[in-house]
């Protein structure tokens, strides 16, 4: 094991009953590296997290984190890691100082380092201003800087976040990811994890999860150039009376709603492109344009639940 990785799983299953909800996953995670697990509901991602910080037992497979194997040498590897729980706690009624103050206690972090280490963690999440604020009186976007400031008391190198942008707003998620970026020029090792597609632009890696299995893995630009120029965006109105018409083509695979305007993914982008304007004029419906895009994650996803 090179010493930059510190995050690694090999074979992890987790069974609960009959019912495999994590079914074989592989996983590396380097210094300064912040990989994305991607995936709806019940894809296992909570599962996942859990079984790293060693609150669930594998049913099978190894994970190392900082080099020490969970759960045989869990409470070692704990001191390596920070985890912001999917529904994580705060104390409602402390002040947002207070919680720092707690969770630093509860991480044994000694009584002389303690407020400088609250400070530096204010500072850290731009929270300075409302310090004294109960953390009930808090947005969410608030909340959620708050659980990562307190997820990070004891220094971890190897951060685990399940779904942290959960109900934030899109400022309040721009200014979570800064905080993340930072933390990754520090040397941290961050696991991600997101239902929501355009997140996944911003990690290093994806691994893409539905209901427990890996469907794929990859840099965003290696998983998106799989489907180079096999997505064709189509506007007509009324867009809803378009939607069969592009599906009826023997060259269109799949199309998807994208907004106000159709993807179509094609095997091949020629013989769509001269047969659907025809096709479209011919129903009655006005065509506003037909071109082919860069593919996105989404459009990505999409294939390869299909497959
Ligand atoms: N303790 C448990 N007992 C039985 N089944 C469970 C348990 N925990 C999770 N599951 C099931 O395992 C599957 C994966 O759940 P998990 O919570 O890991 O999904 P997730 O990807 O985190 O989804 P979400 O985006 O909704 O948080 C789901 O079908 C879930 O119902
Ligand atoms: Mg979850």
């Amino acid at each position: 094991m090179s010493n930059d990785l510190l995050l690694e799983t090999e074979d992890l299953v987790k069974v609960f009953g009959t019912f495999r909800a994590l079914d074989g996953l592989n996983l590396q995670v380097h210094a300064g590296e912040m990989v994305g697990l991607v995936g709806p509901d019940g894809a296992g991602k909570t599962t996942t997290m859990r079984l790293l910080c060693g609150v669930l037992e594998p049913t099978s497979g190894h994970i190392r984190v900082a080099g020490f194997d969970v759960p045989r040498q869990v409470e070692r590897a704990r001191e390596h890691i920070g985890y912001l729980a999917q529904r994580f706690a705060l104390y409602g009624d402390l002040t947002i100082n207070e919680n720092l103050e707690f969770f630093g206690k509860v991480f044994g972090i000694p009584d002389a380092e303690r407020k400088a280490r609250s400070q530096e963690l204010l500072n850290f999440a731009g929270l300075q201003k409302f310090a004294n604020r109960r953390a009930i009186a808090l947005s969410g976007g608030m909340q959620k800087k708050l659980g990562l400031a307190t997820a990070l008391v004891h220094r971890p190198d190897v951060l685990l976040l399940d779904e942290p942008t959960g109900g934030v707003d899109p400022v309040a998620r721009q200014e979570f990811w800064h905080l993340l970026v930072g933390l990754l020029r520090g040397g941290s090792a961050v696991l991600v994890s997101t239902p929501y597609m355009d997140e996944a632009m911003r990690f290093n890696r994806v691994i893409f999860m539905n209901k427990g299995r890996v469907l794929t893995e990859g840099t965003p630009r290696e998983l998106m150039s799989r489907l180079d120029g096999r997505i064709l965006e189509l506007a007509a109105e009324p867009q809803m009376a378009a939607h069969p018409i592009a599906a009826a083509d023997p060259d269109v695979q799949d199309v998807h709603a994208f907004g106000d305007r159709l993807h179509l993914r094609v095997r091949e982008a020629a013989g769509p492109l001269a047969r659907l304007p025809g096709a479209v004029a011919a129903a009655g419906l006005h065509l506003t344009h037909l071109h082919p895009v860069a593919p996105t994650l989404e459009d990505v996803f999409m294939y390869l639940l299909e497959q």
